[in-house]
């Protein structure tokens, strides 16, 4: 039997999509083969004993269970070559999938709180950075998260130390665990960091306890730029007026929300797509979740039945959310018109 027309005619439309990624975390994407290939080589002893095992063993229903699993594995990272490697498997993996342009995450303290040194982390991230710019033609630039269930303190010290590295980082952006770890508790740490020249995000997890009164801070208390995940805002009217008036861009993760709350979200996120709100399809770890960003558009096309302008939308979207400059972001928004007028003639 031949696969169906219409599915692969998609994924090749999807794939083929000029898109920005701007919700992955470097740290996602480490796939079993390369846990094992760096673990061999720092001599760290892994168990389960295959790369099969180690997907088979994944099994999260929430939050807590995704970032057991996610910092566990972690261990095998420590050196800048290390960091250069995870980095360069994702950029040549998104090459393959339209994408163009990528923020990402790395969390610095789930490295120097082991005894990594912060410069092997962003040593070896800058060093993919420029490689998979030179080889793939894949721009990426880095936004650094602090670790909401550490201390604010802990964030304040780390930005610091970050401070001679600002040349290469965007932005901060705040992850892990956001269960009694409100938006307001980094407050200061923010702010200081809006003072140093950084664009500033941060996660709203779905379905989270809280979860309006979150994003209201991030909105409001924060002024943030943009907002990770975020789309519980769809039950509130007041919130995506508010996302609508600030136009601040919501980074979703479809398949990512499968696997942590119920479902991939797609009522939410085409609801807000529809309501106006500037929505983006992202991976977030997709090397524990099984979905790289293509992988995102696909399921959610195929779960809301999303037409072709849609998916351009969101990709339009990413572009215009991204923190790039304007001379970049109106060049990626001509090649991505550019495919869909080249899509629409062809389907004409
Ligand atoms: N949410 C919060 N923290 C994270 C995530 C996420 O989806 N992925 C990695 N750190
Ligand atoms: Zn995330």
């Amino acid at each position: 039997m031949t696969a169906p027309s219409i599915p692969s005619d998609l994924h090749r439309f999807i794939h083929g999509l000029p898109k920005a990624e701007l919700h992955v975390h470097i740290e996602g994407t480490l796939e079993p083969e390369l846990k094992f290939e760096l673990a061999q080589r720092n001599g760290i002893p892994l168990e389960p004993a295959t790369p099969e095992e180690v997907r088979a063993s994944y099994d999260y229903g929430d939050l807590p269970s995704f970032l057991a699993v996610y910092y566990e594995s972690m261990r095998v990272l420590l050196t800048a070559d290390d960091f250069y490697d995870l980095a360069m498997a994702y950029f040549r993996k998104v090459a393959g999938q339209g994408v163009r342009y990528a923020e990402v995450f790395f969390d610095p303290q789930a490295h120097t709180s082991r005894g990594v040194p912060f410069q092997n982390v962003i040593g070896g991230l800058r060093r993919a950075l420029v490689d998979a710019r030179r080889d793939l033609d894949v721009h990426g630039e880095l936004i650094m998260c602090f670790l909401r269930d550490f201390t604010a303190e802990h964030a304040m010290s780390t930005l610091m130390e970050a401070l001679p590295y600002r040349h290469w980082i965007l932005g901060v952006g705040l992850d892990s665990d956001e269960k009694g770890h409100p938006p307001v508790k980094f407050a200061a740490v923010f702010a200081r960091a809006r003072t140093e020249g950084f664009r500033l995000t941060m996660h709203c997890d779905v379905d989270q306890e809280n979860t309006h009164e979150h994003i209201r801070q991030v909105l409001e208390d924060i002024a943030a730029d943009r907002i990770d995940h975020g789309s519980n805002a769809f039950e509130r009217p007041e919130l995506v007026e508010r996302i609508k008036e600030r136009g601040i861009g919501l980074t979703c993760c479809p398949i990512s929300n499968g696997w942590i709350s119920e479902g991939i979200k797609e009522r939410e996120i085409v609801g807000l797509l529809e309501a106006g709100v500037r929505v983006t399809v992202n991976s977030d770890d997709p090397a524990y979740f099984g979905g790289y960003v293509g992988d995102n558009y696909v399921r959610l096309a195929e779960a809301a039945d999303l037409s072709r302008e849609q998916l351009v939308q969101l990709a339009r979207n990413s572009f215009e959310v991204a923190w790039l400059p304007n001379r970049a972001r109106e060049r990626y928004l001509a090649e991505l018109e550019e495919y869909a007028r080249d899509a629409r003639r062809l389907s004409a």
